[in-house]
């Protein structure tokens, strides 16, 4: 395909993982709403007390700059996960939201993900990746920090009162260059 018909970084129609047969396309509004309603009463939403649309208002398609990709495992599946990517960020994507459905979770479809968040940010020349975890969520950040992310520092207070969010950092090129 020509370069110039590439379209711009995490903004395809849809992606395909080949390594653990996922998809990634966005979500309908009624996905959004259906998926809203479900992880609202999972961790670490749960514990935050966000309530189910706030949720949706997150992850359904909206013309606010953000990108969402729900996570199949057929072209035109249900979703089992989704996304929220802010590109361009800081010199790099942020990562704004990710959940994998309990059923479908420790499959190895998180680590899939990040990596190819990654690859699509190293096509844009970007310098860094950014993530966010609740300081409480020592599971995400051990895989966070399995690809590659470094806590940078920990933001008291962020969502509500009283939980801290540890912001995360990988560097996609040497400190020096
Ligand atoms: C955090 C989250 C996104 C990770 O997604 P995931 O698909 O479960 O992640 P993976 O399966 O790739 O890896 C998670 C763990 O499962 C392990 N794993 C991967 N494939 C596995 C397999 N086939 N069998 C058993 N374990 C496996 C990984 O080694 C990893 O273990 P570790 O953390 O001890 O190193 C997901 O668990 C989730 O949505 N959690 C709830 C919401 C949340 O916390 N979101 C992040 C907010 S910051």
């Amino acid at each position: 395909m020509n370069a110039k018909c590439l379209p711009p970084p995490f903004r395809a129609d849809f992606y395909q993982l080949d390594d653990v047969g996922l998809w990634l396309s966005p979500p309908t509004d009624t996905e959004a709403a259906s998926l809203g309603q479900a992880l609202a009463a999972t961790e670490p939403w749960a514990r935050y007390g966000t309530r189910a649309d706030s949720l949706t208002s997150l992850i359904r398609p909206a013309s606010d700059g953000g990108i969402r990709l729900a996570l199949r495992l057929q072209k035109h599946g249900a979703p089992i996960g989704v996304m929220a990517i802010r590109h361009p960020w800081l010199t790099g994507p942020y990562l704004q939201f990710l959940a994998v459905q309990p059923g479908f979770q420790r499959q190895g479809y998180g680590h899939a993900v990040l990596n190819w968040f990654e690859r699509e940010a190293r096509q844009d020349g970007a310098r860094n990746l950014w993530i966010c975890a609740a300081t409480f969520n020592i599971e995400a950040q051990r895989l966070y920090q399995l690809v590659g992310f470094e806590p940078v520092i920990v933001l008291d207070d962020l969502i509500k009162p009283n939980f801290d969010e540890v912001l995360m950092r990988k560097r996609l090129t040497p400190s020096d260059s």
